[in-house]
């Protein structure tokens, strides 16, 4: 078998945690970081020796897969303090970009035709590589329906980078989920809050590959 990609989860909050947890039930090792070593190394003592905390520049060069388990606004700033470290990187975006509202729910924080994916993708550090994926199911969800028996459940994901799909296959199937692409990142809105496709939008629910199938053409 031929060496998997290094994989880091940086951010270790609701959906960092359920990742690394994941890739660890999947017999993947993971790299995980946080703002603070303190955080990672609690995990690591939970998750066993599959899971190594590393501070977050270490985390970065060491891995050849980022999942950015932070909130798009701190992505956008992530991206501009280590440019130089995530060139050539797969930087995986589950972000949402949503926050509380004035009556208990949530609103979108960028215009409704827009999507986190394509404006991280126009902010992108050189030479690194972006797939949106991850983000579609709450934390509950992605913990719950990961490794779901007899039919798996689905993660959608979509790229404009072709490129990295086998990487970010390996990344689903090694989260206990079926991948299913899109396409490029002009799709991505279809998986973030409130998309067609999301399980906190008109899917409302996980789907296994032949559900998934009645609803959308696999790239
Ligand atoms: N929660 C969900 O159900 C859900 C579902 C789908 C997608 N998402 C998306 O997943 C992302 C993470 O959400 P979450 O609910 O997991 O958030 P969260 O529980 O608030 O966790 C975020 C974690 O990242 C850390 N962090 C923040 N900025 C960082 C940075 N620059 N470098 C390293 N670590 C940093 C935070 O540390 P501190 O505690 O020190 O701030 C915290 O541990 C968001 O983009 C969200 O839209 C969430």
């Amino acid at each position: 078998m031929t060496q998997k990609s290094k994989v880091a989860v940086i951010g270790l909050g609701n959906i960092g945690t359920v990742v690394a947890t994941n890739l660890v039930k999947g017999n993947r090792s993971v790299i995980i970081a946080d703002r603070t070593i303190e955080k990672a190394n609690e995990l690591s003592k939970k998750l066993g020796t599959l899971a190594q905390p590393k501070d977050i520049s270490a985390a970065i060069k060491e891995a050849d897969i980022i999942v950015l388990a932070i909130y798009f606004d701190a992505i956008k700033e992530f991206f501009r303090t280590y440019a130089a470290e995530l060139q050539g990187k797969i930087i995986v975006d589950p972000s949402n970009p949503i926050a509380p509202d004035e009556k208990g729910g949530f609103k979108k924080i960028i215009d409704k035709d827009q999507s986190s994916g394509q404006i991280l993708a126009s902010l992108l550090p050189k030479g690194a590589k972006l797939a949106k994926v991850l983000g579609t199911l709450g934390a509950a969800s992605l913990s719950k329906a990961a490794f779901q028996q007899p039919d798996k459940a689905v993660q959608f994901y979509a790229t404009d980078d072709g490129s990295i799909n086998t990487e970010i296959e390996d990344l689903i199937r090694d989260n206990g989920f079926e991948p299913v692409r899109l396409g490029g990142m002009n799709q991505s809105i279809r998986i973030e809050v409130f998309g067609d496709l999301h399980e906190f939008g008109a899917l409302g629910k996980t789907v296994t590959l032949n559900e998934a199938k009645q609803l959308v053409q696999p790239q």
